[in-house]
Parts: structure tokens; C-alpha cells; sequence
């Protein structure tokens, strides 16, 4: 019998990669969106690549306890992967009660209704952020985390933090993995998912291909001073394929009872920084094309340089990144062109 595998934020940028992952390896999936933050295209993308047209989609509010209960009893929930959250920076510090409800409180619901249905396999979507400036570069693991310069960094952190302790209370009956991600971009070679920011992208690679499409003028590139090779920042940026199939990876890890402890943290990333201006020059080549970019200011918060020693992934989990950033980048504006033929 499949596996199932509970997909909360399932319709999003980096869930219905995931979605699409799981199913091609062979799990059962069970899609789970408010739609707070993505539209239906996604979800319809995934449909197609996999020609699974009966793909169940349960249209739903992880803040809601009770429907979360609901969820876990009415379903055999072989493993839990949580992405169902807000995820913007700039709108964390603004709007900081927004973001510490509803990022706590659906992983909160997600974590008891879990445990009342008799346990589960966790795997929570973390980031690099928790690694603040490091001191030194790569990170592994066992870099210390820094305090969080955003209400959205602090959030990633206290989950982390919630799980590690859920777990540890549980008794066997909750098992966690933590993936760290670094910068996820581009979009699947199909083109029929991707990245879709409302409004004005925070993130690069979608303000570069939207300039590149003509829906902005002009990229900004933020701070060509740091003291890095080029003096722009660097960055890990990791294939959105590449890190969907990190998650099958910890899926059957936890499923096969393959992990070491019962709460595991790992890097996904690959290992090779990338400055701004090198991931803009690749862009241009690789696509035959010349964008329009300038230097401003260096933005707030911006950390100079972080990547990823992802040997723990490499070694423990079998999974290592493997696009390259022009395969990336090519995708990313496929994705973009698509965009633009169906008028988003
Ligand atoms: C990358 C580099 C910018 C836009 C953030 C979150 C992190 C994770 C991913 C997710 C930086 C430069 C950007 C632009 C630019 N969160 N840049 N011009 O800041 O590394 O990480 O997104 O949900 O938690 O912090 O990613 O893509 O915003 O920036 O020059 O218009 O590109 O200064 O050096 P970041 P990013």
C-alpha cells in the first residue's frame, strides 16, 4: 500500500514542486491550501505534470484546530510536510502579530492534531535565515543559529524550536526532520510551475525575470560594496527541483526508519556561493538576452555572504544538488514566458 504523505501549503511555489516529487517517486498526496498566497495554477501545473487528475485538494486553514483534527482522522498520514506559512521579510516586521499568529498557530494545530490521531512523521520547511551573519562560511548544522533579525526569521526559528521539543516529549510518536533551505529558484523544466510573487517581487531571481519580461524597468542590484570577489553579495541559490527531491529524500528517511535521532536537522543547498552579479550575467547568457540593471544601496538586513556545507545531506540523506545555475536560470524564464502567455 502507498504511502501518504500530507502536504500542508501544497499549492504553493516550493509545495507543489514537492507535490510533484513525491507522487513521480511513488507516494500517495494529499494537498492541503488556504489559498491565501497562490492561486490555483500551481496546483493545476502539478495535475498536468503528473496526468493525476483526481489529486485531492482540501481547501483549508491550518489555523484552524479543528479542521486540522479532522484532516489527521479522517486520513492515514504516513508523513506531515508543513510550508503553509507567510514568508515575507519586510511584511514580518511590519505586520509582526499576523505573521507570529498564523506561522505558530497552524504549526501548533499541525503538531497536536498529529499527535491525537497517534503520531506522525514531521518535516518542517526551516530556512538558512536562522543562521543570521554567520561568522564563518560555509554553515553546517552545528553553526550556531543567531537571533533573528525579522518577526518571519524569529517564527522559522520557534518552530524549529516547538518541534525539537514536541518530538522529544513525544515518545516515539512524533519523529522530525528540520530542512534548512538556502535560496530556492527557477521553476520545473516543464514550465507549468514556478514562483508566482504578488506584486512587486522581494526576491531576485523573480525581479530579474520579470524586468526581463518588461514588467519592471530596471533590477536594483543592493550594495556593490561588500567585501566579497565582486563586491555584490553571495548566496547559495538551490534549484527548486533539486531541493524538491531533498524532501523525498527525508520523507523516506523518516517513513523507512532510517533517521539517526528522532529530530534531525539538515542543509539543503550546494555548497557553492554565487554572487548577485554572477547569478545576472549567467541569466543573460545562458537566455541570449541583456538585462537592465543598475547598483543602488545596499538593502537593510542583507547578510554579505552564506552558503550551505551541505555534506550532512550528501552523505547521511543521499541527496545532492545537481543542476547546474544556467539550467536554473533557463527554467526560471521558461517559467517567466509562461507566465506572460497566460497573462499573469
Ligand atoms: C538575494 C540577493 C539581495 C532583490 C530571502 C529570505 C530567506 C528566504 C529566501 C524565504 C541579496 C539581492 C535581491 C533585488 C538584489 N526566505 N537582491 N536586488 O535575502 O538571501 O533571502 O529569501 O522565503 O529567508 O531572507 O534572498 O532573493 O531576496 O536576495 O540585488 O531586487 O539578491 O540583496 O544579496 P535573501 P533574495
Amino acid at each position: 500500500m502507498k504511502k501518504t504523505v500530507l502536504v500542508s501549503g501544497g499549492a504553493g511555489f516550493i509545495g507543489s514542486h514537492v507535490t510533484v516529487e513525491l507522487l513521480q517517486a511513488g507516494y500517495e498526496v494529499i494537498v492541503a491550501d488556504n489559498f491565501s498566497n497562490c492561486d490555483t495554477t500551481c496546483f493545476e501545473g502539478v495535475k498536468k505534470i503528473t496526468g493525476r487528475v483526481d489529486l485531492p485538494l482540501v481547501k483549508m486553514d491550518f489555523c484552524d484546530a479543528a479542521a486540522a483534527e479532522r484532516l489527521f482522522a479522517e486520513n492515514r498520514i504516513d508523513a506531515v510536510i508543513h510550508f503553509a506559512a507567510f514568508k515575507a521579510v519586510g511584511e514580518s516586521v511590519a505586520k509582526p502579530l499576523m505573521y507570529y499568529k498564523n506561522n505558530l498557530q497552524s504549526f501548533l494545530n499541525v503538531l497536536e492534531a498529529a499527535e491525537k490521531a497517534g503520531g506522525c512523521n514531521v518535516l518542517f520547511s526551516s530556512s538558512a535565515t536562522v543562521y543570521g551573519e554567520p561568522d564563518t562560511v560555509p554553515v553546517t548544522e552545528k553553526t550556531p543559529r543567531k537571533p533573528a533579525t525579522s518577526p518571519y526569521g524569529n517564527t522559522k526559528q520557534m518552530c524549529e524550536d516547538i518541534l525539537r521539543d514536541a518530538v522529544k516529549a513525544s515518545e516515539g510518536r512524533l519523529k522530525g526532520i528540520l530542512l534548512r533551505y538556502f535560496n530556492p529558484i527557477g521553476a520545473h523544466p516543464s514550465a507549468l510551475i514556478g514562483e508566482l510573487p504578488r506584486g512587486v517581487p522581494n526576491n531576485l531571481v523573480p525581479f530579474i525575470t520579470q524586468t526581463a519580461i518588461g514588467k519592471r524597468e530596471c533590477l536594483s542590484i543592493f550594495g556593490n560594496d561588500y567585501p566579497t570577489p565582486d563586491g555584490t553579495c553571495l548566496r547559495d541559490y538551490i534549484d527548486i527541483v533539486d531541493l524538491a527531491k531533498a524532501h523525498v529524500c527525508a520523507v523516506s528517511r523518516m517513513i523507512d526508519g532510517k533517521m539517526k535521532e528522532d529530530c534531525e536537522v539538515f542543509n539543503i543547498g550546494t555548497g557553492r556561493p554565487v554572487s548577485v552579479l554572477e547569478l545576472v550575467n549567467a541569466f543573460e547568457k545562458v537566455n541570449g538576452l541583456k538585462l537592465n540593471y543598475k547598483f543602488a544601496p545596499r538593502r537593510a538586513g542583507d547578510v554579505t555572504a552564506i552558503w550551505a556545507d551541505p555534506t550532512l545531506a550528501n552523505e547521511e540523506m543521499g541527496w545532492k544538488a545537481e543542476r547546474s545555475v544556467e539550467q536554473t536560470l533557463a527554467a526560471a524564464w521558461a517559467w517567466e514566458r509562461h507566465l506572460h502567455e497566460l497573462g499573469l
